[in-house]
């Protein structure tokens, strides 16, 4: 017989909050979800899925009838008592987390001795205190308050949630925390129980610290370059040791995303409030920045005046297997080179939607075929398996050109070679013949 699962309230259905949902619900809880956005949940109640991620569709499908749907918080506050707070963070202007979002939860939450918010959504270290003193100051201090960050990868999201690495609980050490432990306890992944203020640093400083290892392994690129090593040989040999581990030293344009950009930003400002000046992140921000700019000078180099060059993007979202285009390297590349006067036709096989809400300008092609025909340049952007398979015989009959430079350092160099065309990548040798 199944021990019955605890019922959860899932509030915000974005990657986090629908992918929490559909696992919650694939592991036996009913689980009621709202969004304030009536056209989403629109969507979802007709059996949609608003957004793409890996078996996420089928996750859904499965167990659809242990989800609901709803743009009334009511609806979750009714029929479960731990509710998940999976709304977005983004960053304000300033770089700070934006919390409006959170404290728009937070003030809709009812009275009760019997309700728990559990913050999945990436606050800065403090916003638990903050919030739990404002619920006292409201007599609302029977609400329970729970820290569960989330480390799901947007493009493994379901297997991430899963199979998670580690899950952390910060709490007071009451029922709500104990009530997350046994929702998760299925999945037999370590736990970090601690307490909230602790939870919160532990997902800022992960993606700090993942940030600061690509910042790390870009800078080691351009280094390479200068000297005549391969990063991609360099980085192998350094994974290797235990210590450093393989992940996350992969050298390129640059991360993207929703979480790494304002996450870092958020904990450079979170500790520049606090008194304390962190200086490795003002450098991991900035060398971030400067490698999303650098593929321009590498064009600039082999094709000199950059205006009516026609330059193809391959790939557009911020990584492969995902159409999220929040904080993509693209973003910045697309805008410099129509600003040096470039033509720019961008592909990519699933974020058009979503890139063409942030660039309606670009000229956007219908296959990598397409958008590398009479290309004086193309740039692999995001490395899509699809994009990785193209014929490079048959782009250097397309093309206009001959350039092919490897923003991710996951082409065939040789095969780019073979058909004839110039090979460039970030911080690779120059050729071996
Ligand atoms: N996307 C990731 O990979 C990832 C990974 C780990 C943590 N996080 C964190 O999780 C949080 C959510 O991120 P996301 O990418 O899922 O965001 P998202 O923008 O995809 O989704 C947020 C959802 O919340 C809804 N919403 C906003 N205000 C609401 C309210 N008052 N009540 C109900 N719904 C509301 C929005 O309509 C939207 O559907 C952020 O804090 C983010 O930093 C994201």
């Amino acid at each position: 017989m199944n021990r019955e699962r605890e019922p959860v309230g899932v509030i915000g259905t974005g990657y986090v909050g629908l992918v929490t949902a559909a696992g919650f619900a694939s592991l036996g809880s009913e689980v009621f979800c709202v969004d304030t956005d009536a056209a989403k949940i629109d969507r979802l109640l007709a059996g949609e899925v608003p957004i793409y991620e890996p078996g996420l569709r089928e996750l859904i499908e499965q167990h659809r009838a242990r989800m609901h749907f709803s743009t009334q918080l009511s609806d979750a506050v009714q029929h479960a008592r731990l509710l998940f707070v999976a709304v977005g963070t983004p960053p304000t202007a300033s770089g700070d987390a934006d919390l409006t979002a959170v404290n728009q939860v937070v003030d809709a939450m009812p009275a009760s001795e019997s309700h728990a918010l559990v913050m999945k959504s990436t606050v800065p270290c403090g916003t638990g205190a903050t919030i739990q003193r404002v619920l006292r100051e409201r007599a609302r201090d029977g609400l329970r308050y729970v820290s569960c960050p989330e480390f799901l990868k947007e493009g493994s999201a379901v297997e991430d949630f899963l199979r998670p690495d580690r899950v952390v609980v910060g709490d007071e050490g009451d029922w709500a925390g104990d009530a997350v432990v046994g929702l998760y306890e299925p999945l037999q992944a370590p736990l970090v129980r601690t307490d909230v203020a602790s939870a919160e640093m532990i997902k800022l400083a992960a993606n700090a610290f993942l940030a600061t290892k690509i910042s790390f392994i870009n800078e080691i690129a351009n280094v390479c370059e200068q000297l005549g090593a391969d990063v991609v040989e360099v980085a192998q040999g350094m994974g290797l040791d235990s210590r450093i581990g393989p992940k996350f030293l992969q050298a390129g344009i640059g991360y993207g995303g929703s979480c790494f950009t304002k996450d870092v930003s958020a904990l450079k400002l979170l500790a520049g409030n606090s008194g304390y000046h962190f200086q490795l992140l003002s450098s991991v921000i900035e060398v971030n920045e400067l490698q999303k700019r650098r593929v321009v000078s590498k064009l600039q180099r082999h094709l000199g005046e950059l205006a009516g060059r026609r330059i193809a993007l391959l790939g557009l979202a911020f990584k492969p297997n995902t159409d999220d285009m929040r904080g993509a390297s693209s973003l910045v590349l697309a805008a410099r080179l129509q600003a040096e006067g470039a033509h720019v036709r961008a592909y990519d096989p699933v974020a058009e939607h979503e890139a063409r809400k942030l660039m309606p300008d670009l000229d956007y092609a219908d296959s990598a075929e397409d958008v590398l025909q009479d290309a004086d340049a193309a740039i692999l952007v995001t490395e899509w398996p699809e994009l990785l398979q193209v014929d490079w015989r048959d782009v250097a009959i397309r093309m206009r050109g001959d350039l092919v430079i490897d923003g991710r350092n996951a082409l065939d160099g040789q095969a780019v070679r073979q058909a004839g065309l110039t090979y460039e990548g970030m911080g690779r040798r120059p050729c071996r013949q």
